[in-house]
């Protein structure tokens, strides 16, 4: 597996174009979505380590209501995971390494209890996600999370029981060559930058307006 960089942890103000207000580990500003990718081949133990990035992620009762299923570029259910995408997702996709689609399943019985409904099955499976990508930033993988797909197709492409919301389909990928990308994509390939801490963090209680 890849070295790690061990400037990936340290704390900075500014990666590339990306700058914070107050100083974090680099690994944060060094995620971002990449449509351009090489399509080269990931090994499938780079893949279960990101899985296994996910497993591990926090939850509710840990329920660990996240469900994957995973496809590797040049395998069948690649392809049907890559038709379910929407055109304007698909153009790039079809580079990636791989494909994850992500799921959540609300229903959960607590040992011993009734079963109960997860209000927060797809707050957890999201930090399922953010894990896996933070994970694959590490390694010097690409994450790219689309919600533009077709649900019906994705069901049927990965036979997806009806009790799983399909939330996400996930692009993995080596970074590639942005001029490959169809025009309009191509000044979207960088990393993007955020609203300020002050209009989404407040100490003690909301203002009027958030
Ligand atoms: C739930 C979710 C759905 C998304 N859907 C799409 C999508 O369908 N197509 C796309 O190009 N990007 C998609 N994105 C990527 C976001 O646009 C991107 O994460 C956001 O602009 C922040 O940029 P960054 O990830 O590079 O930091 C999605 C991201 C998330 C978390």
């Amino acid at each position: 597996m890849t070295e790690i960089d061990p400037s990936i942890v340290q704390l900075v103000s500014r990666d590339g174009d990306r700058a914070t207000e107050t100083p974090v580990s680099a690994l944060f500003l060094r995620r971002w979505s990449a449509r351009a990718m090489t399509g080269e081949s990931i090994p499938e133990k780079a893949l279960l380590c990101l899985l296994e990035a996910a497993r591990f992620a926090p939850s509710a009762y840990n329920a660990q209501p996240w469900r994957f299923v995973y496809a590797r570029n040049g395998e069948a259910a690649f392809d049907a995971l890559l038709g379910a995408l929407t055109d304007s997702n698909r153009v790039w996709a079809r580079k990636a390494s791989a494909l994850i689609l992500v799921a959540s399943k609300a229903e959960f019985t607590p040992a011993g209890q009734k079963p109960v409904t997860l209000g927060s099955a797809s707050f957890d499976t999201g930090a399922a996600w953010a894990s896996l990508a933070l994970q694959a930033a590490m390694l010097g993988w690409t994450t790219h999370a689309m919600a533009g797909f077709d649900a019906g197709k994705a069901r049927a492409a990965v036979k997806a029981p009806e009790n799983l919301k399909l939330e996400v389909v996930i692009a993995v990928g080596r970074r590639g060559d942005a001029a490959e990308l169809p025009p309009e994509k191509q000044a979207l390939e960088k990393p993007n930058a955020r609203r300020p801490l002050a209009l989404t963090a407040f100490s003690g209680a909301f203002p009027d307006e958030v």
